[in-house]
């Protein structure tokens, strides 16, 4: 181990498929400080050791990740995490529910949490989840340690769901990819805020209110739907974020022929430059499943501005119209 964690854009990036050998370096590598980006089933994440410092520096490096903003630590279940965060009630009765699976929680760190505070922006908590991947979930034990782990795309961009994703947009600063071909849900875990009274949803994802507000057997807020100068509980998530290069123009019923076109099911207005149509049956998981590849696609062509039609909010729909919200967003 000999490359410094932060690799200049001379190294060749290598995209390994995920073999057991594969596995084996790739969690060497991680314990050596090294960022590895491997699959999960939400998105490709940008792999560090959560409890080294200089690794976990070199992810916000990689990503121009603000520092402000924190990362979520992947172990392999409620044991290892139990260890790093405070878990209640409430906590262990949804991490029973959903891990490994695409939930993340905000917990209190505990006391000596090895957990590097970087890696939660200086926070007294602590992002945590267990991924429902075997590859993933091969390289936590191989490793045997916390991985903090964001999505692998440079800060504030569409985030990936193949290894190719990952090396056209972070091949400068990550050497070793592991190949897991396409990710099965397609947009990032919902982020769970357990820190507070009331169980706030940051993030929606795959496990939805309805299924959260089931098990706890109370009442979930939504973040982005309070009104009530709450204040924000976290950083990264408000500003534009998850953007393609074009602009989007959200819930279009026409398009002109120099858009591009996100289209669902039989919605689909003529006379696009490029049409991408994320389910044609309409199935909503099937939609998440090819979003970010198809606004990559339609990106690709320089079409100045995407058109979108109206996604349904219902499951995993509330998690599309979050992120198309944010890529729509004025930038920074
Ligand atoms: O599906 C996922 O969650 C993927 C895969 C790789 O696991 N990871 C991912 O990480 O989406 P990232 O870093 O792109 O998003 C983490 C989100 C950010 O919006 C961040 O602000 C929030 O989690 N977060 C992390 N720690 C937090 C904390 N202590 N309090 C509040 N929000 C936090
Ligand atoms: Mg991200």
């Amino acid at each position: 181990m000999t490359n410094p964690p932060f690799v200049g854009p001379d190294l060749a990036v290598r995209i390994l498929e995920a073999t057991d050998e594969a596995i084996r370096l790739a969690s060497e590598r991680l314990r050596a400080g090294h960022l590895v980006a491997f699959p999960t089933e939400t998105v490709y994440g940008l792999g560090a050791d959560a409890t080294n410092d200089d690794a976990v520096a070199s992810i916000f490096k990689a990503k121009g990740r603000p520092p402000e903003n924190p990362l979520i630590v992947h172990i392999p279940g409620v044991q290892e995490a139990a260890k790093l965060a405070r878990f209640d009630d409430r906590a262990e009765r949804v991490a029973a529910a959903f891990w490994p699976g695409p939930l993340t929680l905000i917990l209190e760190r505990t006391p000596d949490c090895p957990i590097s505070s970087q890696a939660s922006a200086g926070l007294s908590t602590l992002a945590i989840r267990a991924p429902d991947h075997a590859i993933a979930q091969s390289i936590l034990q191989g490793t045997a340690r916390p991985l903090a782990a964001p999505s692998a795309n440079p800060s504030g961009r569409l985030s990936p769901t193949t290894a190719q994703h990952v090396a056209d947009g972070l091949g400068h600063a990550v050497s070793t990819i592991l190949d897991g071909g396409p990710c099965r849900i397609g947009v990032e875990s919902t982020v769970l805020a357990l820190n507070g009274a009331v169980p706030t949803i940051l993030r929606p994802g795959a496990v939805t209110r309805d299924a959260l507000v089931k098990v706890l057997g109370t009442p979930v807020d939504i973040l982005a739907e309070k009104t009530d100068g709450h204040p924000v509980r976290s950083p990264g998530m408000l500003a534009s974020h998850y953007a393609p290069r074009a602009i989007l123009r959200l819930e279009a019923d026409t398009v002109t022929s120099e858009e591009g076109l996100l289209s669902l099911g039989n919605v689909e207005p003529p006379g696009a430059a490029i049409t991408r149509n994320l389910s044609n049956s309409g199935n909503l998981a099937e939609a998440a499943g090819a979003f970010y590849a198809c606004l990559r696609e339609i990106d690709k062509t320089g079409v100045p501005v995407i058109a979108v039609v109206p996604i349904p909010g219902h499951g995993i729909g509330a998690a599309i119209n979050d992120r198309l919200r944010r890529a729509a967003a004025p930038r920074a």
